[in-house]
Formats: structure tokens, sequence, C-alpha cells
């Protein structure tokens, strides 16, 4: 029986989708797998026992994910499992920039107690007044799980949308409508689009992205939604811009004191995925990963090994390795089998970085003596028998 530690609540939807052959432990230092959160795994000690450990969210700097390499342990994360609750929020954003609610709302609250406030409304609604976001240009930077999902709806929504990610994968790819315009040239949604929306990670060279140059390319009143990274857009050229009129609004998840209670900027309090729905996503996908790995050894969405999948064992035994990623081990790995009278039915082998990671279906149960040579090869790092 596998032993499940949690080191943050994480929702009954996800824990109740384990079988009988799981037990929770309250021993952090007994599990073979542990589910957290936000909890700073840095200072605590990984045990010999512990094979996995799934973040039911997608950043993982709470988890030291090099130690864990060293030591076999495979740490998960869950991808897009927050998508929909952050796009959702991205088409409210598109109204925030389109129509003044917030000034309404304001208005209307500053005005609560008028006994005409019905009458006024007739007068002042005017000054709350925006546009329609139907027929407008949108320009969706990176089309990864949100960027797609939010591609998609702003065309149902109406708009004429460009996507842009040259490093699109194959399933975003085959999620995105065939509407959506695919463009090659960065400067070409900067040129064209009434409303530009970006979707990316912060990385070298996304960091800064929208800033003078680049705003300089836009339309006059453009509006800019900003649900990814807040170092994403050089604040400074922001401001400069929001207050020469050239760019209309600037909604952004990521308050910080340069932006934040600016005229005509949006600021909310990094809202994106904190949805009820998002955490049982994210709970549901952690608990399943954990379970793929403890019961056929197959690994997605790790963020510190490769991912492999064997599908499931159809042969006498499969034989999981974590190892280092350096050369000939595949070789000595097959000739302990071989040597031992293990065949090898079936193998995949894949690498990550200094890591790798090895499945080996052999027609018999392994001997044990095929398993104990295998832990004494220079590079591996851990053995498991499924
Ligand atoms: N506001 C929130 O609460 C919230 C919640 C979840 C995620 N996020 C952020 O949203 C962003 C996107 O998340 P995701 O789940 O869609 O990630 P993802 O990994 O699925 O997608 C990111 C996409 O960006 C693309 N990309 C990378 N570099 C690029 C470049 N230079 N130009 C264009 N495209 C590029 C990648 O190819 C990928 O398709 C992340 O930065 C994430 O941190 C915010």
């Amino acid at each position: 029986m596998a032993k499940v530690h949690c080191l943050n609540p994480i929702a009954a939807c996800g824990t109740d989708l384990f079988t009988s052959n799981y037990e929770m432990t309250d021993d952090f230092a007994a599990a073979e797998a542990v589910l957290v959160r936000s909890a700073s795994m840095h200072e605590l000690e990984l045990s010999s026992n512990l094979l996995a450990i799934a973040r039911a969210g997608a950043g993982v700097n709470n988890i030291p994910l090099e130690d864990a390499a060293k030591k076999g342990i495979v740490v998960f994360n869950t991808p897009g499992a927050n998508a929909n609750g952050v796009k959702e929020l991205v088409v409210a954003g598109l109204m925030l920039a389109s129509r003044d609610l917030m000034g309404g709302y304001n208005w209307v609250k500053e005005n609560a107690s008028d006994p005409d406030i019905a009458k006024a409304v007739e007068k002042q609604k005017k000054n709350y007044a925006g546009n329609e976001i139907s027929g407008k240009k949108l320009g969706v930077i990176g089309l990864g799980a949100i960027g797609a999902k939010v591609a998609n709806i702003a065309f149902r929504l109406g708009m004429e949308v460009y996507g842009y990610d040259p490093y699109v994968s194959i399933d975003a790819a085959w999620s995105l409508s065939r509407h959506i315009k695919h463009i090659k040239d960065l400067n070409e949604i900067f040129k064209e689009c009434d409303y530009i929306t970006v979707h990316v990670p912060a990385l070298k060279d996304t960091i800064g992205m929208i800033n003078k140059e680049s705003i300089a390319m836009m339309k006059d009143g453009v509006k800019i939604l900003n649900f990814a990274r807040d170092t994403l857009i050089n604040d400074d050229d922001m401001v400069e811009a929001l207050n020469s009129g050239k760019v209309a609004c600037y909604v952004t998840d990521f308050p910080n004191p340069k932006v934040a209670g600016v005229d005509k900027v949006v600021t909310l309090p990094h809202l994106g995925a904190s949805t009820a729905e998002s955490e049982d996503n994210c709970a549901i996908m952690a608990v399943k990963e954990i379970m793929d790995f403890i019961e056929n050894g197959n690994i997605k969405n790790s963020v510190n090994y490769p991912a492999v999948d064997a599908g499931v064992c159809e042969t006498g035994g499969r034989v999981c390795i974590c190892h280092k990623n350096i050369p000939n081990m595949i070789t000595k790995f097959t000739g302990v089998f071989g040597d031992k009278g293990n065949n090898v039915e079936n193998m995949v082998s894949k690498s990550r970085g200094d890591f790798a990671y090895t499945i080996i279906d052999t027609k018999d149960t392994p001997r044990d003596e095929s398993i104990a040579a295998i832990k004494e090869i220079d590079g591996v790092v851990k053995v498991r028998v499924i």
C-alpha cells in the first residue's frame, strides 16, 4: 500500500480518487508520495523512500527540484489545470478595458444615497460609455494552455484574432480554432491589433517585451492585458504611454507601486487562477499523475525528469530506473537482464538535462539478482519494480 502525505490541504475531489491501494499518512518521512500546494519544502529532509512529489499548481519554486532529482524523486506539477479560470478572467479583462465598468460602479456607489439617483444616471452614463469588442482585432502573444483558450473564446465573441507563438506545442496547435490568424512576425501584432494580451512565461526573451519600442509600433488607443507575469511589461514605459494616451487602458493581474492606482490602469490582485474549479482541477491532475507513476511508472508533467509513458505493463514485470544522463546506461541495463536470463520485451528511455528515466518490461518477473546488479551500476539513482 502506497503512503501519501499532504503538506497542504488538497481538494477532496482529488484525494478521493486514491483507491484502497493508497493510505494517507500524517508522517512526511514515511510517505512514498507527497502532495503540496505552496508549502516550502526547501528545509525538509527528503527521505529515501519518497518516490514522487506532486505540486497542485504550476509554480514549483517551493520545491528543491535538483535535490529531488539527485535522490530519484520525480516532481510533478499541473500545467493548464487553471487555464480555464485564467481565460474567463481575461474575458472580464476585455470588458474592463472596453466599458468603464469601474468608473460607473464607483459613481453609483458614491451616489447611492441620492434619492434621485435613477434620474441622475441618465445624465451621467455618457461619462462611462465604451466600445464593443466584436469586430476588433485581438493579438494573443503565447498560445499555450491559456493563450489558446483565450484566442478561441475571443473569436467566438466576434473578435478577429491574431495568434503568435514560435514554440507552440502540438497539443495547443490542435486545440486552436482554424479561424485564428497564425502570425509569424510579432511586430504584425503590435502594428495591427486593437487589443493585445500576453500569455507567455517570463523568460530572457519575453521579459520587458511590452516596452517603449513595441508600444511605439502600436495603434493609438491600444488596450493591453497582462494576466501572465508582471515583468513582461516595462512599467515606466507603460505609464508614459498611458499618460500620453497612446495606450488607452492597461488591465493587469499584477499590481505594483508603479501601476497600482494609475489612471486608466485596472489592477486585480492576482485573481487569474483563484477559482474553486481551478483548485479542484489541480488536485485531480496531481493525484492522477501520482497514481499513474506509482502504479505504472509513467511520468507525465514532471519538472525534473523526462516525460516517459509505457502504458500499462502487460508482461511479467516492469523495472523503472531513475539514472544519470551519461553514456552507455541502456547497454548496461540490457546487459544485466540478458546475463541473468530476463528477456526484455519493451523498453522506453528518455533524458532531460542531467537525468534520465528508463522503463523496462521483462518477459518474466525480474530476478532479484538482476535488480541488485542494476542498482550497482554507476549513475543509477533509484530502481523500482512494479
Ligand atoms: N494570472 C494568473 O493567476 C496565472 C495563472 C496561471 C498562469 N499564469 C501565467 O500565464 C502564463 C501562461 O501560462 P500557460 O499555462 O498558458 O503556459 P503554457 O506553458 O501552456 O504556455 C506558454 C506559451 O508561451 C509560449 N512562448 C514562450 N516563449 C514565447 C515567446 N517568446 N513568444 C511567444 N510565445 C512564447 C510557449 O511556446 C507556450 O506555448 C505563464 O506565465 C503563467 O505563469 C498566470
